[in-house]
């Protein structure tokens, strides 16, 4: 339970497959300790937006009534992620002179530089989420991650910025409010950038590294070069899609392609002994029927190679095939999938990884799981962002005092913690 020098944080991700709400306690030296965490199956998602608010607020109440349950705390507010299709990412450029008397670059001179690199056309049904410093360039001196205090007369920025539909962002919200909740400390986080923070390590972050989370009904794209985010952007395809192809390819029905791809399916048909039968349920069957395993695993790997053959043209288009000597991480639950790193390390051409959370204290052994990167990921960033209040003041729930303002939203320039 939380002391009085201690805040509770929440990390929510709203995915197609499941909500998941994750507590954690963050003390007044800053340290995160995971109290608990609840999950629901989602409905009203779709393709990775909100499609029904009603029906998404139920979903969301349910998982946060039992990560309150299991972990002991009242939740009024949580860190969102966002992510689909509409997300769009571009780099910018901001630069201002340094009017200061002594030439001393300070906050208000990052805010403006930062404001200069957000003056970009975007359309009117587009908001920007994150300005992303990437670095600041000082009097011409480039690479700079801590600008404030420096003698320049001219600061300039390097910044990622990620925009999104207003309205598809309004709804996440909108169904959070319908749960009963506001929005804490971490504001609303793209999604990719919460799972980057719970999985990639710092050093695959400056060598270069393209991070891919496959989910239920998208797969989201980060890639990182000279420690800072360079692109960002969503494949629609992912496990459900391989799900379906199973239902269709063999005349299964969903429940029965799903458990055929998670006992049987494999992305690498070269493994397996051409002589080995699976019984599969086969539609209006009352018999089970054996079928071999490999055309389970050739109507999967099809798809799969598929999904990051669309990886790779997006590292193309982004320019940024060549800087990601760390290779390819691979997480999210439709990475537990049997031979996704291989197929990965063969399409990218690059060395693969499969990642699970990073293990922060307190965390139980169920959220060691690729598929709760994201929530991870939602938790710490909650926690990240808490210097915006003061830690040592009375007990507080996160951003309890927001409580009302679900369209307050929090644009802070995520990667300056
Ligand atoms: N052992 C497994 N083998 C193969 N696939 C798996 C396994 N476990 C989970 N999956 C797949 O992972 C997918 C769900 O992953 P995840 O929980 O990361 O998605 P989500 O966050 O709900 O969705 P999204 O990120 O698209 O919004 C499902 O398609 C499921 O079939
Ligand atoms: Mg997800």
């Amino acid at each position: 339970m939380s002391s009085s020098r201690t805040q509770i944080v929440v990390g929510l991700d709203i995915g197609a497959t499941k909500i998941c709400a994750i507590t954690g306690e963050v003390s007044a030296d800053g340290m995160l300790t995971i109290l608990g965490s609840g999950l629901a199956p989602s409905a009203g998602i779709r393709r990775g937006v909100v499609a029904d608010i009603d029906a998404t607020a139920v979903s969301i109440r349910e998982a946060v009534r039992q990560a309150e349950e299991n972990s002991g705390v009242d939740i009024e507010s949580v860190t969102v992620g966002v992510t689909g299709e509409h997300i769009a990412s571009l780099n910018s450029h901001g630069v201002v002179s340094v009017n200061h008397p002594h030439l001393e670059i300070t906050q208000e001179a990052v805010d403006r530089v930062l404001d200069n690199a957000r003056m970009i056309v975007i359309p009117p049904d587009r908001e920007i989420l994150h300005t992303i410093p990437r670095w600041f360039i000082v009097d011409g001196l480039d690479g700079i991650q801590h600008p404030e205090g420096m003698s320049a007369s001219r600061l300039e920025v390097d910044a990622h910025i990620v925009t999104g539909t207003r309205t598809y962002i309004d709804n996440v919200l909108k169904s959070i409010h319908r749960a009963g909740l506001g929005i804490d400390a971490g504001g609303v986080v793209l999604q990719p950038l919460a799972t980057a923070d719970a999985v990639l390590l710092p050093a695959e972050r400056d060598l270069g590294c393209v991070l891919v989370d496959i989910g239920g009904s998208a797969t989201d794209v980060a890639v990182f070069t000279n420690g800072a985010i360079c692109h960002t952007g969503v494949v629609p395809i992912a496990g459900e899609h391989v799900t379906r192809d199973i239902a269709v390819g063999i005349r299964v029905d969903m429940e029965e392609a799903e458990r055929l791809k998670t006992d049987w399916g494999t992305a690498l048909t070269d493994l397996l002994d051409r002589d080995e039968l699976i019984d599969v349920q086969l539609l209006g069957e009352n018999n089970a029927t054996p079928i071999p395993r490999s055309i389970l695993a050739e109507i999967i790997e099809a798809r799969m190679i598929e999904l990051f053959e669309k990886v790779r043209d997006q590292m193309r288009r982004a320019g940024v095939e060549d800087h990601l000597s760390a290779g390819v991480v691979v997480t999210g639950g439709g990475s537990r999938l049997h031979g996704t790193d291989q197929v990965a390390a063969e399409v990218l051409d690059l060395t693969a990884r499969l990642a699970s959370p990073v293990q922060e204290t307190g965390m139980s052994e169920a959220l060691n799981h690729p598929r709760y990167a994201t929530a991870v990921g939602l938790t710490r960033i909650a926690a990240a962002n808490l210097d915006v209040f003061d830690l040592s003041g009375s007990p507080s729930q996160g951003g309890g005092r927001k409580k009302n303002g679900i369209f307050r939203r929090i644009k802070r320039a995520f990667g300056k913690r």
